[in-house]
């Protein structure tokens, strides 16, 4: 008994000393506040791991419930010029200021696409956003439909046919001018 009341004890107060360190370097500033360096390995692997097992659990049962016809990928194309070319570009993968300022870089998605990702991961990392990043949830601001469409122009977007492509490239560049 006096055994594991000592074990005990020891256990406690190894978690007393690990909390204590951990408040100590957020206290000295030891924990990255910054964005311009880039994320450590602890960062890294907090991020991604995590992300990797929500997006697995929250996104297996979806299934995009609308036809990829012209007009719902055009619909699609429209939104990502409205909500995404900041931080993603556009046809010419050029990206803004901001975007090239985010420790986490955001994929210029004309170039470094998202085609092989199933429709259903791409619908649930806009859906919900990405912890970490600067990749924000748009579940409260586009509709579920809107979301789906945004998700079938990401997987298609270097098969479109001529009509969907030419409304693509018509999104202005994201491009941030030199000086106003
Ligand atoms: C404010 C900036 C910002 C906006 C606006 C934004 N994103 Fe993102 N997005 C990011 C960042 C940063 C990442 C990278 C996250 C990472 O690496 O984990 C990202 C990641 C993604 C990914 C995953 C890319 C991959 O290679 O796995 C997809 C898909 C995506 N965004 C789609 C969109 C769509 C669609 C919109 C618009 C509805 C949008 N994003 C709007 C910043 C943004």
């Amino acid at each position: 008994m006096r055994g594991f009341g000592g074990f005990v004890n020891g256990c406690i107060f190894a978690l007393a000393l690990l909390i204590g360190l951990a408040f100590g370097a957020v206290q000295s500033g030891l924990v990255p506040a910054n964005a311009d360096s880039k994320p450590n390995r602890i960062e890294r692997w907090l991020a991604h791991a995590s992300l990797e097992a929500a997006i697995a659990r929250g996104s297996k049962d979806l299934q995009n419930p609308l036809q990829a016809s012209d007009d719902n990928l055009i619909a699609g194309v429209h939104l990502y010029g409205a909500n995404c070319a900041v931080c993603h570009g556009a046809a010419d993968a050029k990206q803004s200021n901001p975007a090239k300022g985010f420790y986490i870089r955001s994929p210029a998605l004309a170039k470094d696409g998202v085609e092989d990702d199933p429709e259903s991961e791409t619908f649930w990392k806009v859906k919900h956003g990405i912890r970490y990043t600067a990749m924000p949830s748009f579940g409260a601001t586009l509709s579920d439909a809107d979301i789906w469409k945004l998700a079938m122009f990401l997987k298609r977007m270097d098969k479109l046919d001529p009509q969907v492509d030419a409304e693509w490239k018509k999104i202005p560049s994201a491009a941030t001018a030199a000086s106003p």
